[in-house]
């Protein structure tokens, strides 16, 4: 596994899986088990998936040592202010069977996601968390943040696809030291994106199918891919 290393120092796995949309908790849990198998360390959830405890019973049930793994989780915007986002996260780390969680992300910049990023920073002072982070944050919204906090955002999750490149996104995350994280880097299969001639053309090129183009054009971008 290769990794990217956030600002606080954290190596995070470079390329990722998300669970997004796998309500039925045994067909999750296995979804986990499989990607695990196939290599993938970094398992993304969150608290609005409704599918915690099957990633929890996942990580019970591999092989895997804990240490090797990198789980994520988001804090869902009614779960906002700090007294709820800090009560949130013990929830799901109950869920989840953990006493760590690598990584923990506003999910999106609304409601009182200040009060809610101060319990993020005192959960990573207590060690409950390894690194904190937002998603779905434009840069006005970032840098907002990444200036007025004690604990510089380390992730910020975004929509990152062929269809929407998030070029000057990038620049302010850049700027910000705040590594990108893309979600749906298959466009959530839309727009044809596994027969797009273009992409097709490049992957015949080099012998590589439509989505490996996809996850290692993000990777030479320097953006973390979540794929489901
Ligand atoms: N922070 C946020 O607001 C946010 C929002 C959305 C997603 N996310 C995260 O990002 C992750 C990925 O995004 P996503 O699940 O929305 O979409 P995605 O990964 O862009 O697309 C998933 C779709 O692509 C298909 N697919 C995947 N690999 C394929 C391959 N090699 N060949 C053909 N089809 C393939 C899947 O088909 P099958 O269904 O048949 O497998 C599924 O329909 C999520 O699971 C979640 O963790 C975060």
């Amino acid at each position: 596994m290769e990794f990217v290393t956030l600002n606080n120092g954290l190596k995070m796995p470079k390329v990722g899986f998300g669970v997004y949309q796998i309500k039925n908790q045994e067909q999750c849990k296995q979804a986990v088990l499989d990607a695990i198998d196939a290599g993938y360390r970094l398992i993304d959830t969150a608290q609005s998936y409704g599918n915690e405890e099957a990633v929890g019973k996942a990580i019970q049930e591999t092989q895997v040592p804990r240490s090797e793994l990198f789980i994520t989780t988001k804090v869902w915007i009614s779960n906002y202010g700090y007294e709820k986002a800090k009560a949130s996260v013990e929830e799901s780390l109950k869920k989840m069977q953990l006493d760590y969680i690598d990584l923990v992300l506003l999910h999106q910049p609304f409601n009182d996601y200040y009060g809610a990023y101060k319990a993020l920073e005192d959960l990573y002072k207590e060690g409950k968390i390894k690194a904190i982070g937002v998603s779905n944050f434009y840069p006005d919204r970032l840098v907002d943040l990444a200036i007025f906090s004690d604990v510089k955002p380390a992730v910020n999750q975004v929509e990152v696809n062929v269809f929407h490149q998030q070029t000057t996104a990038q620049t302010y995350n850049k700027k910000y030291e705040v590594q990108m994280e893309a979600w749906a880097p298959f466009a959530e299969g839309r727009n044809n994106m596994f027969t797009n001639p273009e992409l097709k053309a490049i992957g015949d090129k080099y012998g590589k199918s439509i989505a490996q183009v996809i996850l290692r054009w993000l990777v030479q971008r320097g953006i973390v891919p979540l794929a489901k």
